[in-house]
Order: C-alpha cells, then structure tokens, then sequence
C-alpha cells in the first residue's frame, strides 16, 4: 500500500468499491456458515469485485480485497471498530485491542495527564483510545504510510480534533524535542517484529528489548525526562525489567494473554509493584489482581495434596507472579511447586483470576485407569486439560474413546514431582 492508495481508499470511489466487496464477503460468509463449503473463495471474491467494478485497476481491486480479508481477521481483536479502520499486516498484528487501550488510556487521565506523545503510533489504536480517555495527543510514527493511516483513523473515529500524527522517527533528537516541549506525558509501544524475516506470513517477533524499536535504553531515557511514561511490552518481559518503584502489569482478555506493560512511578499505584488484569467481555469492568513486592521477594506458596477444589489460574495472573496471592486468597496450596494447579478444600470462588473445578477423583495417570475410572463414573465425555505435561489433550480424549455414557467430566492432567496424575473433575466450574 502507498499513500496514493490511501487516499484513494478513504475517497468516495474507494468506500464504495470497500462497501461492495464487504457486502459480498458477508453474504459468502452467510452461506459459508449455513453449509456452503464452497462460497468462501478468495478467486471468487475477485471475480465479483471485477464484474461490479470493471473500472478498477488490478492493484485498487487488491488494496480492496486486502482490506476486506484484514478486517475479517481483525474483528475478534478490534470488535466494533474494525469497520471503520483501514488496515496493514504488520499493524494489524501490533494493533492494541481496543478494551485494553481504553483501560490504560483511563489510568493516564486518572494520573493527570492533558497532553501526551505517543511515540511509534502504528494504526493509531493506542492514539485513539488516549483521545477517547480525553487527553490531547501527538503521535509520531516513522512510516509515512502507517502514518497517513493512523490520522484517517482517527479522523474516521472521530477524534482528529485531539490527535496530531506526525511523520518523523521519534529517536532523532530534533523530532523528540519537538514533541516533548508540549507534552506532560508519553506512551511507547516498541516494535517487536522483524518484517524483514517472515514465518508463515508473520514478521518474526525480536526477544532483546535492545533490538525493539525504538530500543528499551531509549524508552528508559524517555522516563526520565517525562514521568507520565508507560510502555506496552511482550508478555515474556522478564521481571527484571521493571522500572525503579513502577509497575508491571500483565492483562487477558477472555482467558488470553495479550500484553504487558511496564509503568514509571507517576502512573503507578502507590505501592504496586505488580498486577493483573483479567478483561472478561461479559463483564462490566476488568478484575484486577496487585502485589507490593517484588517476584523476588514473595513468599512460596504452600505446597501439598489434593483437596476438594482444583483451581486453573490466570495466564495474567500466572506471568505476573501472583499464583501465590490466589493460593492464600483460597487458604490452598500448590500440587507441584512448580505447576500453577493451586488446591483448597476450601468453597472460594475467585473467577475469573482462577477456573475452579470440582475434584471428584484423583489417580496415577495412565491411559487404562483413566478410562476405567471415567466408564465407572458413567462419563461418556471429557474435555481434557493438562499442564507441565507432554501429552496432547486432544489425542487423550480419542485415544479414551469412551463409550457412550450420559456424564461429563473435564480432566485435568499434570504433574507431581515427576509422577503424571490426572484429576477428574465436574463438568462445570465452580459446581
Ligand atoms: C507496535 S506498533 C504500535 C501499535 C499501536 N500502539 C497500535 O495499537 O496501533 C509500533 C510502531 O512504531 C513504529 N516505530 C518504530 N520505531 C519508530 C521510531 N523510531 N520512530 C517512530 N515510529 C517508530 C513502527 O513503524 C510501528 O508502526
């Protein structure tokens, strides 16, 4: 895509051509859905694009088709917005969800911030949540195309009135110095991805904060010149990283993990050190789990053997440390101390920082007594879970090929020192 190719894209002819091949992606969809294996094809869709737009160009009839198949993807990440975006690969991939944006966006109004610098703005999510939130905002971002598409989002959502997108790398000292002279507050999501080394499709994901761009000693530096500072990191962030009285925070979104972040002290808690957010889109607002000290320091949680109620914490609440705060909110113990099974005997639900389950028997794992016990229970199906163990959960349950039985179970198999074990558990959790 060029910047020709945006503005085209955003003109009239553009939306038109966008809106037709939209409708009729939605329609192949529809009859996808209703059985028609055959109606979602990408040469069709070409084919149609063509017929009702004879006039367009092969590269218009691709820039459309390409949006088309970005914004399908983007849907489950972007939700309602999505239909309103103009989008690229490598964006789309780095693009912040809008729930997650929009929490973080709140805390730097609640932290005071007017006017903030979002330095490597991509499509501009991050930009247009902060405008949402209130704030002003200057976003910088070197690519001149990513850039021209960020201010027509945030023109399409509404918000070009706060936001300023400006072209220009925020590591030169002169485009920085610009920038910061007006603001009171920054936001940086580094770039994480090579685009020049590609696995199936994806720009490969760089593990060394040097090698992020704009490198973390950059974004340290940034802090100290302005305290508002927060950046959006890799859920694989070591601990260790974390700023001098800041805050790490790890968040999930309907049980996936999707980002942490890193906060100077002016935008943290006093006292956190680290939390978890747990988003759930069937609840009002996150839940949010904290600690004062550090991983360091906490203290291990109890181990020991199996009680009544087997709880699965977290991925938020595991990569943040906090396994053993929701073993002491339970009064439980952990089964391996290095497996995130935490047991109680105890009827404490803490949904959603945990799935909690029902233990109803407990075994040596092995395929034979598993099955035994499940034909003795009159399970006829399981959904089978597992940590800390080499097995596969969906080879499990058709190698059990259970015969039919009106019960269900769900199994949860893992690991005590070095001896598999499977729990089997009531269906529904929390029952
Ligand atoms: C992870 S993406 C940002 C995504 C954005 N937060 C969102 O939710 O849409 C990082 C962006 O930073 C830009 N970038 C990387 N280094 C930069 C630099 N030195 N100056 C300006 N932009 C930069 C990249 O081009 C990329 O678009």
């Amino acid at each position: 895509m060029d910047l020709e190719d945006v503005a085209w894209l955003d003109g009239p002819d553009g939306r038109a051509a966008l809106a037709a091949a939209t409708a009729y992606d939605e329609d192949a969809h529809a009859r996808a859905a209703a059985g028609d294996p055959t109606a979602v094809d990408p040469l069709r869709a070409a084919t149609a694009l063509r017929r009702a737009r004879a006039d367009l160009t092969p590269a218009r009839a691709a820039a459309v088709l390409t949006q088309v198949r970005l914004r399908r993807r983007a849907r489950p990440r972007l939700g309602d917005l999505t239909a309103r975006l103009l989008l690229t690969e490598d964006g789309l991939e780095q693009a912040t969800r809008p729930v997650v944006a929009d929490l973080r966006a709140r805390r730097y109004a609640a932290a005071g911030a007017a006017h903030l610098a979002d330095l490597g703005c991509g499509l501009g999510l991050d930009s247009a949540a902060f405008a949402r939130a209130g704030l002003r905002v200057t976003a910088v971002e070197r690519d001149p195309v990513v850039a021209a598409l960020a201010a027509r989002n945030v023109a399409e959502l509404g918000l070009a009135h706060l936001v300023t997108v400006v072209v220009g790398d925020a590591t030169d000292p002169k485009t920085l110095g610009a920038v910061l002279d007006d603001v009171d507050a920054a936001y940086v999501d580094p770039a994480r991805r090579d685009p020049s080394i590609r696995h199936e499709g994806r720009a490969r994901r760089v593990a060394d904060p040097e090698s992020w761009s704009p490198p973390w000693s950059w974004v340290e530096r940034l802090a100290a010149r302005v305290p508002r500072t927060a950046a959006k990191v890799a859920p694989g962030v070591p601990h260790e990283l974390t700023p001098e009285g800041g805050c790490a925070t790890w968040t999930s979104v309907d049980g996936a993990l999707v980002e942490a972040e890193l906060a100077w002290p002016a935008l943290t808690e006093p006292g956190v050190r680290r939390a978890a957010v747990v988003v759930r889109s069937d609840a009002d607002a996150p839940t949010v789990e904290r600690s004062a000290v550090d991983l360091a320091d906490e203290d291990a949680p109890p181990v020991g053997v199996v009680g009544s109620w087997l709880l699965e914490p977290d991925d938020a609440v595991i990569r943040a440390g906090l396994v053993a705060q929701v073993a002491q909110r339970v009064d439980g113990r952990l089964l391996d101390p290095r497996v995130a099974y935490v047991t109680t005997d105890r009827d404490v639900d803490v949904a959603p920082l945990a799935t909690r389950f029902r233990v109803a028997t407990a075994l040596p794992y092995g395929l034979t007594a598993l099955r035994a016990a499940l034909v003795a229970a009159n399970v006829g199906h399981v959904v089978v879970k597992k940590r800390a163990i080499g097995v596969d959960p969906d080879d499990v349950r058709r190698r059990l090929a259970l015969p039919r039985a009106p019960g269900s179970a769900v199994v949860l198999l893992t690991r005590i020192g070095a001896d598999p074990w499977a729990f089997v558990c009531a269906v529904q959790p929390g029952a």
